[in-house]
């Protein structure tokens, strides 16, 4: 497969981080994100540091109707795509937003999922490709302080499970990365836990890792699955008397 890497989200500070380490070793890129001059000045500083091309894409996952065909319309398309976009607000100001709400399930769920459908297709007729996307493990059950962020990215790790199972027949691997906390623009606002945060270059390894490996999903530190699991332990009548 061509060393090519496109990634969708690129202006996030874990797409960077992802960028920077595939560039690292040897791959070219396409930098997918709205607004997509911003990365002008990233594009120049990865091409020269490590002598890799370094394409842009206008991108923006609210206009789902017209995402199929910016896919459609790349001459050379990347073998590797990797899914970092995402958006998180306040619950309680999502809930008294519908433009939020919105927002909040565009960005998770339909702008990726009706991306990475037109690119699964291009892959399965090929025979070859690998699809990352970036869920949370908000998705794995909803809590009070964030399930509408959670409900989308639930939605999300079914539709990456969903497309592994279908893709596997079509040698085309699929990993789900459930990053856990991590120091990023989206969290800068939260006082998180040193012990379970991770940096946006410990989510790269992790995601370049998983890919070399085939994985199917990541936890970038692995005690988030043990405290994921207790958490979907708790009984239902127990869970909502909770204040998570
Ligand atoms: N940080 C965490 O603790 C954490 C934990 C679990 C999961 N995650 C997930 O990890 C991924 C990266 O998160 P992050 O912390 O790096 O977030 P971030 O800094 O807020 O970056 C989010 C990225 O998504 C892009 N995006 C949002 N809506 C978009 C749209 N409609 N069209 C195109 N791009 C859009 C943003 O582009 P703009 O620059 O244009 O806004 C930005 O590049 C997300 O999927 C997030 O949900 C993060």
């Amino acid at each position: 497969m061509e060393k090519y890497v496109f990634i969708i989200g690129a202006t996030s500070d874990i797409g960077m981080a992802i960028a920077e380490k595939y560039a690292r070793e040897g791959y070219d890129l396409l930098l997918g994100a709205r607004k997509s001059e911003r990365l002008l000045p990233a594009q120049s500083d990865l091409q020269i540091r490590f002598g890799i091309r370094c394409n842009l894409l206008e991108l923006d996952l609210s206009q789902t109707t017209t995402l199929a065909a910016v896919w459609n319309s790349l001459e050379n398309k990347p073998g590797i795509t990797i899914c970092v976009a995402g958006f998180m607000q306040d619950n309680d100001e999502v809930l008294r937003d519908t433009s939020a709400t919105l927002q909040t399930i565009e960005s998770n769920f339909t702008g990726p999922v009706t991306l990475l459908n037109a690119i699964a297709l291009d892959y399965m007729k090929n025979g070859t490709g690998v699809i990352a996307g970036f869920s949370s493990v908000a998705g794995l059950r909803g809590r009070q302080s964030n399930f509408i962020y959670g409900s989308a990215k639930a939605g999300f790790i079914a539709y990456l499970s969903g497309l592994r199972n279908k893709l596997f027949h079509h040698q085309v691997h699929v990993l789900t990365v459930l990053p856990g906390f991590v120091y990023t623009k989206m969290t800068a606002h939260l006082s998180l836990p040193a012990l379970l945060t991770a940096t946006p270059a410990q989510v790269a390894n992790a995601v370049f890792t998983g890919i070399r490996k085939k994985k199917n999903v990541v936890y970038v530190k692995w005690f988030w699955k043990w405290i994921m699991c207790i958490i979907r332990m708790i009984p239902e009548f127990m869970f909502k008397k909770k204040k998570l």
